[in-house]
């Protein structure tokens, strides 16, 4: 499974960072979460480090943090994430960890377009804007940040419309990406679903 490559893209709380982590587990391929670079950037600039220079500056060390789950942090990341600059500062580590001996799950907003636009399967994970915020206020009470439904739907919709907004790399389905619509799945049938779709091109 030499350079085997799963690229997994869709908005915040979809259910993409679940499902890569359950299939990397299924299939022993090394997993990288990429919305912690832009968090980590995002978590400098909140410092007063200027973006390009943190982008440029990273390294893995400064994607281990728990910390950088916040509101906060995610609507930084996503601010910093529209800058070409910071994009592509990213991209090198992105690209050598996909060509990995053994296989990788990345999973972010443009694995399939940009990154890994040769990867041998591609998701596009999506739901319901409304599902999600229930699902991401559901985590952040749950790590106890507090928050209201109403603020986590503002920050679900302001960062979709970044995302989906932004001229480099916004967040879209590539032409051969199979969607998947966790809207209404329970999470092991998403997982389920993805695990075959992958085993049907191993
Ligand atoms: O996936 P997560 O919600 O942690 O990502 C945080 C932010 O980082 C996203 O809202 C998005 O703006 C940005 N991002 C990106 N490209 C990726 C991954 C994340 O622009 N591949």
């Amino acid at each position: 499974t030499r350079g085997f490559t799963v690229a997994i893209d869709g908005p915040a709380a979809s259910g993409k960072g679940t499902i890569s982590k359950a299939v990397a587990e299924h299939f022993g391929f090394a997993h990288l979460d990429t919305g912690l670079l832009y968090r980590a950037v995002g978590a400098k600039v909140l410092l007063g480090i200027e973006p390009v220079a943190a982008a440029r500056a990273l390294v893995p060390e400064d994607l281990d943090s728990d910390a950088l789950r916040t509101p906060e942090i995610a609507q930084e990341a996503s601010k910093v994430a529209a800058l070409p600059e910071v994009r592509a500062a990213l991209v090198d580590f992105q690209r050598s960890f996909a060509a990995r001996a053994g296989g990788a799950v990345l999973d972010g907003r443009d694995i399939g377009t940009v990154i890994c636009p040769a990867a041998q399967v591609k998701l596009f994970v999506i739901a319901d804007a409304v599902v999600r915020a229930r699902r991401r206020f559901a985590e952040l009470t749950e790590k106890g940040i507090q928050t209201t439904f109403e603020d986590v739907l503002a920050d679900v919709h302001a960062r979709d419309e970044r995302d989906m907004g932004r001229v480099d790399a916004p967040l879209r389905a590539a032409d051969d990406a199979v969607e998947i619509d966790t809207t209404e799945m329970k999470i092991a049938d998403a997982v389920a679903a993805a695990v075959a779709l992958i085993e049907a091109k191993r």
